[in-house]
C-alpha cells in the first residue's frame, strides 16, 4: 500500500472571522503561544510521513512563504548573537527532506476549489488535506492516526467528531454505518445542514486523506452550500464509487477559526509550554481567585 506523500494546505481564506487581525497577515500565521497555526499542521504532516508540502495560497499570503523560506538575516544575526538554541529553531521548522509547493487559488470558489487547483502537483497518488486552524492535539498526530488507517485498507478517510447538533451548521455532516471502533464506512456527507436537517452530529474536522480520483469529482461539482465549490460534494461523489471512511480519531480539537477556540487552545498549550508554563499557572490562579471584575 502507498503512504502517503503529500499533504495539500489550503491557506487562500480570507480569515473574516478575526478582522482586524487579518487584514494584512493570514490567519494561517496567528500563534498559539509562539508558533503559527500553518507551523503545528506541518509538523502533524511531516509525523505522518509527508514530504511534499503544497500549499494553495491567495492574495496576502506571502508570509506563509516566508516562514518556511530561509532567512538569512535572521540567521546570520541570531548567529552573531550567540542564540544558538534559537537559531536551531528557526532553521529547524522544516527537517531535512520536506520540500514547500506553492500555487495560486486565483478565485475565492472554495475549499473544493482549492484543492483542485493542488491536482497537477498531487498527480494520481492518496494525499492528504489538512485545515490549519483546525489545531489538533493529540498523543498519535491525527493525521498519522489516519495514515495508518488508509495503510490498513488503502481508501480515504476522513476525520469526524461528535458535535452538538445545534451546531452542525458549521461542519460537513457524515452519516456512518455502525461500527464498534473509530472507524466507521461512510454512506453520505452533506456540507452545513440545518440541525433538524442533519443526518448525524458526526461533524468533519479539517483532516482528510484522500483518493486521486477526488479531483474527477471536484472537476464536476457545481457550487454547493454558500455558492463555492465544496470538497463535502465531492466526497459525497466518490463514496458512491468507492469505500470512504470516516474516522473519530483520538485527540481534541480547538477550532482555531473562532475567537473562543483560539482561546482555548491558547491557554492549553501555555499551560505546557517550556518557557511560561509556570509563569502563566500562576497568573491564571491569580487572576481566577480574583474575581470577574478584577484588572
Ligand atoms: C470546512 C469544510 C467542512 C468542515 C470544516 C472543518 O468548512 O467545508 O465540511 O467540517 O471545514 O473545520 P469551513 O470551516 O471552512 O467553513
Amino acid at each position: 500500500m502507498k503512504s502517503i506523500r503529500k499533504a495539500v494546505f489550503p491557506v487562500a481564506g480570507m480569515g473574516t472571522r478575526f478582522l482586524p487581525a487579518t487584514k494584512a497577515s493570514p490567519k494561517e500565521m496567528l500563534p498559539i503561544v509562539d508558533k503559527p497555526l500553518i507551523q503545528y499542521a506541518v509538523e502533524e504532516a511531516v509525523a505522518a510521513g509527508v514530504t511534499d508540502l503544497i500549499f494553495v495560497t491567495g492574495r496576502g499570503k506571502r508570509a506563509i512563504e516566508d516562514h518556511f523560506d530561509k532567512a538569512y538575516e535572521l540567521e546570520a544575526e541570531l548567529q552573531a548573537a550567540g542564540k544558538v538554541k534559537l537559531l536551531k529553531e528557526v532553521r529547524g521548522l522544516l527537517p531535512a527532506g520536506v520540500n514547500c509547493v506553492y500555487v495560486r487559488q486565483g478565485e475565492a470558489l472554495g475549499l473544493g476549489h482549492a484543492v483542485l487547483c493542488a491536482r497537477h502537483l498531487v498527480g494520481d497518488e492518496p494525499f492528504a488535506v489538512i485545515l490549519a486552524d483546525d489545531l489538533i492535539d493529540a498523543p498519535v498526530p491525527a493525521l498519522k492516526q489516519m495514515a495508518d488507517q488508509h495503510a490498513r485498507n488503502g481508501a480515504s478517510v476522513v476525520a469526524v467528531q461528535d458535535v452538538d447538533r445545534s451546531e452542525t451548521g458549521a461542519y460537513g455532516i457524515a452519516s456512518v454505518k455502525p461500527a464498534k471502533g473509530r472507524l466507521a464506512r461512510m454512506t453520505g456527507i452533506v456540507e452545513k445542514p440545518k440541525p433538524q436537517e442533519a443526518p448525524s452530529t458526526l461533524g468533519v474536522v479539517g483532516r482528510y486523506v484522500l483518493s486521486p480520483r477526488i479531483f474527477h469529482h471536484l472537476e464536476n461539482t457545481p457550487r454547493g452550500a454558500g455558492r463555492e465549490i465544496q470538497l463535502t460534494d465531492a466526497i459525497a461523489r466518490l463514496l458512491e464509487e468507492e469505500p470512504v471512511f470516516a474516522y473519530q480519531f483520538e485527540g481534541r480539537r480547538y477550532d482555531c477559526g473562532s475567537k473562543l477556540g483560539y482561546l482555548e487552545a491558547t491557554v492549553d498549550y501555555a499551560l505546557r509550554h517550556e518557557e511560561v508554563a509556570e509563569g502563566f499557572r500562576d497568573y491564571l490562579g491569580r487572576r481566577l481567585r480574583a474575581g470577574e471584575g478584577a484588572r
